[in-house]
């Protein structure tokens, strides 16, 4: 029987062999040295730190965004981390066919893909009785379309290159879906933003799954109320939602995206060669119970 391509057989021959872990250390096990990550909405946010992360761990960076221009920090990295290389490629996740040729500017610039991060996204913020359907159709379209297709499309790519030194069959693909998928959000009306991050949460299952015999694994990472410019533009204009994101989380506290970084190094990285479909809550707490 053959799935994606591949024969579907036993990946391992069975014998005994408890000091295997002795042949690699952590810091070995975390590097990115030599991979190719893409990301999504990786022009400011969540996705600019992904980047400094995945570059501080060795790797180089595709940021593919709907932007003109990265924010200002992206032009730290080549300072900061010298021998790795980094690019902006301006599209739009959901268009397939501009997605596609930049992915395909990727391959020509890079060489390969090893990595893809989905971190761009929207959350509009509007009862739900007043929502229109072009409004929310855009909503999809970004959240989970953009998705599909950037994980359809490096997927492909992964699929037709060999291993290296250092990177092995397939590769690693990261969705970013949000708390918002388990739980409402207090002080917002965001129906359709949870409704895509919960789509997202199934799709990362459904993929990791179908697409292991290529050696691609899929996780997602939910994140709780984090300090980027989609949140603070938010609190600028509710402010109310400042007291409540800074006071909910038992932590007392909204994440710094310093505390995703080395989540999603983890993730790109052998350290989780054997983890996939599998989604990681990172909220202070939230997704368990809330202070007030
Ligand atoms: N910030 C939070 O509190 C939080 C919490 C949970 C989940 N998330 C998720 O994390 C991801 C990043 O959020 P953020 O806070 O960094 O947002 P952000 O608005 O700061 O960054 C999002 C990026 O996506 C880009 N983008 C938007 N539409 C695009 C398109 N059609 N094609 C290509 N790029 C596009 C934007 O230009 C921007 O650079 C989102 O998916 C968001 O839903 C954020």
């Amino acid at each position: 029987m053959k799935m994606n391509g591949h024969a579907v057989q036993p990946a391992q021959t069975l014998r005994r062999d408890p000091d295997g872990f002795l042949n690699r250390s952590v810091k070995d096990l975390f590097s990115l040295d030599g991979r190719t990550v893409v990301i999504t909405g990786g022009a400011r946010g969540i996705g600019l730190a992904f980047a400094f992360a995945v570059a501080e761990s060795g790797g180089h960076v595709a940021v593919l965004d709907v932007s003109e221009e990265p924010h200002p920090h992206f032009n730290e990295l080549p300072k900061r981390v010298p021998k790795q290389k980094f690019k902006t490629y301006k599209t739009d996740v959901t268009k397939y066919e501009l997605l596609q040729k930049s992915i395909d500017q990727v391959v020509g610039d890079f060489g390969r893909i090893d990595g893809l991060v989905t971190a761009a996204g929207i959350c509009p913020d509007q009862p739900f009785l007043e929502r229109k359907p072009e409004s929310v159709a855009r909503c999809f379209d970004i959240n989970v379309l953009g998705t599909y297709y950037a994980a359809q499309l490096v997927a492909e790519q992964m699929n037709r290159q060999e291993p290296t030194e250092h990177v092995p069959r397939g590769g690693s693909i990261v969705f970013m879906a949000s708390v918002a998928a388990y739980v409402a959000s207090k002080g917002q009306n965001t129906s359709d933003y949870c409704a895509s991050k919960g789509a997202v949460v199934s799709l990362c299952k459904a993929l990791g799954v179908e697409l292991a015999p290529a050696g691609i694994r899929v996780n997602s990472i939910s994140p709780g109320y984090t300090m980027t410019d989609m949140t603070l533009d938010l609190c600028d204009r509710m402010p109310h939602l400042g007291h409540i994101m800074t006071m909910e989380p038992p932590m007392r506290r909204m994440a710094d995206r310093t505390d995703l970084k080395g989540l999603v190094v983890y993730l790109l990285s052998d350290a989780s060669a054997y983890q996939t479909s599998e989604d990681t809550l990172v909220t202070g707490g939230i997704h368990a119970g809330r202070l007030l």
